[in-house]
């Protein structure tokens, strides 16, 4: 079938196609907040709170009234999308506050299931659960599997994949990591260092690691992708180019999301606090391709109970090469992507920050427009 047939009969048939960040959006999964809890310690949680956070020593069910609003921003999203002519599914709630086992531990509780993009990578026609890195977050992939049937059924061509579940026993993390980190700055040296929490025993990544320019793929190595991750995913995907990159900077690297966005072919926004090193950029420069650098963000803190920072200010969700959604309080971002020729949809998110990041986080595409286009036909050795 060509691209424009597939077009034709669209939305009227299920098509998982997604290849790239920018391509014309048409169907897309959005999280919802339901039961969505602040999840006890385990191994690499610490890692991830900030020093500073409210939610250090916490843990339970989140407050019931900041799900509702949380829920109205998600569904008001969810229908902003569908006004313009997007399908939207949402995913299957469970009970996220029970306990859960494997043979190898247990955990008080589960995490949610607001970012998706944390949870299912699209890769052209394949929908891929990601292996996950965190125990509470273990079994989420089964909030998405009622989707995944549904899309597997109606779709002949589509591709639905695992990643082989990890083990997550004590030998997947560093145990002696979190004394090293007490400072910010020792934060800083380590991750600079590429020395994150997970070790290498068995591969390790979150779906929202992954940047996806057509035939290229970008993977952050950090928290939650460790480089046998990487490797799998290179493995798996023969026909792409997955180059591996780590931001210095970044205290807490975990999902490439606010840290290096690609806008539209030949652009990319990038965190100028967690700039991407000479080594990594050079494969951008020489494609002629442009790293700007993200405005600063409105906010000087994140909202409360917030895992991330103040940059998901530059969490934005492409719906084709002209059209961004932006949070709507982000004044500066607003105006910076406008001024690079975008026209910015306003989108309220601030009450669904807490639970796991803004509107990049918040989706997954099931289908955009176009194939897998070559963007970097110069490569560069060893990247
Ligand atoms: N580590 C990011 C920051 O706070 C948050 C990324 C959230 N992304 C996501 N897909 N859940 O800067």
């Amino acid at each position: 079938m060509t691209q424009a047939d597939q077009k034709e009969q669209f939305p009227g048939k299920t098509i998982v196609n997604s290849w790239n960040e920018w391509d014309p959006l048409k169907h897309v999964i959005v999280g919802i907040a339901d039961g969505c809890m602040i999840p006890p310690s385990e191994p690499a949680m610490e890692c991830k709170v900030p020093i500073d956070s409210d939610m250090k020593g916490q843990w339970g069910p989140r407050p019931q009234e900041t799900v509702d609003k949380a829920n109205i921003q998600l569904d008001n999203f969810a229908d902003i999308l569908r006004k313009r002519g997007i399908r939207v599914d949402r995913p299957t709630p469970m009970d996220f506050s029970q306990p859960i086992k494997t043979p190898d531990w247990e955990n008080l509780s589960m995490f949610g299931c607001m970012p998706p993009r944390d949870v299912v990578a699209t890769v052209g026609n394949e929908m891929l659960e990601a292996t996950m890195s965190y125990r509470c977050r273990w079994f989420e992939y089964l909030c998405y599997r009622p989707l995944l049937e549904q899309y597997f059924k109606e779709d002949p061509n589509m591709r639905w994949e695992a990643a082989p579940k990890p083990r997550l026993t004590g030998r997947s993390y560093k145990d002696n990591y979190l004394s090293r980190i007490m400072t910010i700055e020792d934060r800083l040296k380590l991750t600079a260092a590429k020395d994150f929490v997970t070790t290498e025993v068995e591969p390790l990544f979150d779906a929202a690691e992954l940047a996806r320019m057509g035939k290229d793929v970008v993977v952050q190595h950090g928290f939650t992708a460790n480089l046998a991750g990487i490797d799998w995913l290179r493995r798996h995907f023969p026909d792409l180019r997955v180059h591996a990159m780590n931001f210095p900077g970044d205290p807490y690297p975990i999902h490439i999301d606010c840290t290096f966005i690609p806008l539209r072919p030949g652009l990319i926004l990038n965190n100028p606090i967690r700039k991407a090193l000479p080594e990594h950029r050079k494969l951008f420069e020489i494609n002629d391709w442009q790293i700007v650098e993200a405005a600063p963000p409105a906010h000087k803190n994140p909202p409360p109970l917030c895992y991330s920072s103040v940059w998901l200010s530059m969490n934005v969700l492409v719906l084709d090469p002209k059209t961004v959604c932006v949070e709507a309080s982000e004044i500066h971002q607003m105006e910076q992507l406008d001024k690079l020729g975008f026209e910015v949809v306003p989108v309220p998110f601030r009450d669904a920050n807490p639970f796991g990041g803004s509107l990049h986080c918040a989706t997954t595409d099931v289908y955009r427009e176009g194939g897998c286009e070559d963007y970097f036909p110069r490569q560069v050795e060893g990247f």
